[in-house]
């Protein structure tokens, strides 16, 4: 038996595989979030990749679209975009409201500037050797700040590598869920998106992605989690996305079999041709 239809018949959530679907087919337009990292550094690369894309638009208006480039640029991009149906996010946000915290960004900054997503706890700030001081409490507090400026938070959920005899990464990622939404109610989801970002698939190329078969058996996990945490209702609507070497030619198989809302894709949204790739399996 393949794994997601092992998985349905062990646990006795079989029946979230239907609601599940029900979901997928009242769902809005499928969502892409464009992690630009620091792959995109200079203020003319990035003007002219958002003007790029923008030319581009009408061809991806069945898909919803934001691009998140790293804080300098969110302005320039923002003026660049201004009037066209792609929004803009930041790349992570302070665990602080205001006040006495040199360097950090705050969410109502981000507004400000033109971003109305903004990505939460990427595993490259929580487990970087760098220490880039995303802990469990901090991720926590980015996502009240996120929502209290009134941006739409996506938070990044994953485990560092698969251990498929034990299922801890399905224990690691309801851990992970269940500390981050601790004080989100629930009618903040529908400022809530999901990416389940399996660390080990991160930066690689789309032969080393996830399997589809295994997405959906964490995709049903997730939503179920989510319903546990924030009710039926609201946990029901909270898009649920990938990331993970995402790229034109897995794209569709992702979406279809892994049963997601859409993606979040760092590499390959860096450049308008492979992240139109991308755009144009799913519009
Ligand atoms: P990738 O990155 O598409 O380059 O794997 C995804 C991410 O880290 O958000």
């Amino acid at each position: 038996m393949p794994p997601a239809s092992r998985l349905y018949a062990q646990l006795p959530w079989g029946i979230l595989g239907g609601w599940h679907l029900f979901v997928l087919l009242m769902s809005k337009r499928p969502l892409v979030v464009g992690n630009w990292k620091m792959y995109v550094e200079m203020p003319q690369e990035a003007k002219k990749l958002a003007s790029a894309l923008r030319r581009k638009a009408r061809t991806f208006s069945g898909v919803e679209v934001v691009l998140a480039p790293a804080f300098p640029l969110v302005p320039i991009v923002a003026a660049a975009l201004k009037g066209s149906s792609i929004k803009i996010g930041a790349q992570t946000l302070s665990a602080y409201a205001d006040g006495q915290h040199t360097g950090e960004i705050s969410a109502a900054m981000l507004k400000a500037v033109g971003a109305s997503f903004v990505i939460v706890g990427h595993s490259e700030r929580r487990s970087s050797p760098a220490h880039l001081g995303e802990s469990d409490a901090s991720v926590r507090a980015q996502l009240v700040n996120a929502h209290a400026a009134g941006l739409t938070a996506v938070l990044c959920v994953g485990e560092q590598e698969r251990d498929s005899a034990n299922g801890t990464h399905f224990t690691l990622v309801a851990a992970q869920l269940t500390s981050a939404l601790q004080t989100v109610a629930p009618k903040a989801a529908a400022k809530l998106v999901v990416a389940y970002e399996p660390v080990w698939a991160i930066g690689k190329s789309a032969n080393e992605a996830m399997r589809p078969a295994d997405l959906r058996e964490m995709v049903i996990f997730i939503r179920k989690t989510l319903a546990d945490i924030l009710g039926r209702t609201a946990g029901v609507r909270v898009p649920i996305l990938y990331g993970g070497s995402v790229e034109g030619e897995n794209a569709s198989q992702l979406l279809h079999e892994g049963g997601v809302s859409g993606f979040l894709v760092g590499r390959a949204s860096a450049n308008a041709d492979s992240f139109l790739e991308i755009l144009k399996v799913l519009r």
